[in-house]
């Protein structure tokens, strides 16, 4: 197979998860997914995309995004499970399929007053299939975002989810507004705090932030995926962001 990834075992499944709505989930999934659909062509043109989104969010903005990018631009296949079970593991096991890129929702009905020791997912629908996505996940990507409400969702989504279930977690920085963020001695003050934060709990997190930049918001209507951006200008850069972090992903597989 003249791929770059190695066909030699299961799928890897990579996992975007926070608590937290709005902070860059399914941003972060399609993004990703194109990078490394672009770096990963199917091996003949009629044989399947080795790579893979998966959305189990109910709320579909995965489908919504992918649908509108035409066919023959998408570099992924995706798939929406709609809360049905056994698609994602079966797709760990198909040998046609790389990497999966999973889209979750934000989930906010959890019981604020479980004990500590409970699981805060809890036994509902959206529960279970998050449930099923995180025993196969193999990298869990967390978004912290420079707004404050954000933060303590990333810290619960660690450690009352991931932690417990030993799943191997990175944070990345999403929405980082670098053009007010002006360094001072030396640093960018906005972009510190958000890593003394990380460093401050023992989390890892990436070494490339990505900046909040207006065409990522606008992606989803115009039918675009980062590797359809302009190579030029503030697009160049948005783009850029997302390509270094693809790499530092695929490292941590
Ligand atoms: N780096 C960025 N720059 C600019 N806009 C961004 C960036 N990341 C995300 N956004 C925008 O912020 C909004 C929320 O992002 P997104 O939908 O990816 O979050 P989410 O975590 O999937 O939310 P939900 O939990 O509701 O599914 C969207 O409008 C998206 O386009
Ligand atoms: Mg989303």
């Amino acid at each position: 197979m003249p791929s770059s990834i190695a066909s030699a075992s299961d799928a890897k499944v990579i996992t975007l998860v926070q608590q937290k709505g709005g902070s860059g989930k399914s941003t972060l999934a399609v993004n990703l997914a194109a990078v490394s659909g672009q770096n990963n062509p199917p091996a003949q043109a009629d044989a399947p995309c080795p790579v893979v989104a998966a959305g189990i969010d109910r709320q579909g903005s995965l489908e919504d995004w992918s649908a509108r990018v035409p066919e023959d631009r998408l570099p992924f296949d995706y798939v929406v499970t709609k809360g049905k079970l056994g698609e994602i593991p079966d797709l760990v096991q198909d040998p046609d399929v790389r990497r999966i890129f999973v889209d979750t929702p934000g989930f906010m009905e959890t019981d604020p007053d479980a004990p500590m020791d409970a699981d805060p997912l809890g036994s509902g629908n959206t529960a279970k299939a998050m449930e099923e996505v995180l025993e196969v996940t193999n990298l869990a990507v967390v978004p912290l975002t420079p707004e404050f409400l954000t933060h303590r969702p990333a810290e619960f989504t660690i450690e009352r989810v991931l932690k417990p279930r030993k799943v191997p977690f990175l944070v990345v920085i999403n929405m980082w507004d670098s053009g007010n963020d002006r360094e001072r001695d030396g640093v960018r003050p906005e972009l510190e705090k958000l890593r003394k934060w990380c460093r401050d709990r023992g989390y890892p997190f990436a070494a490339t932030a990505i900046r909040r930049y207006k065409i990522h918001s606008k992606a989803p209507e115009d039918g675009l995926t980062v590797i359809q951006y302009p190579e030029s200008g503030t697009s160049l850069r948005a783009r850029e962001d997302f390509y270094k972090l693809a790499l530092t992903i695929e490292q941590a597989l």
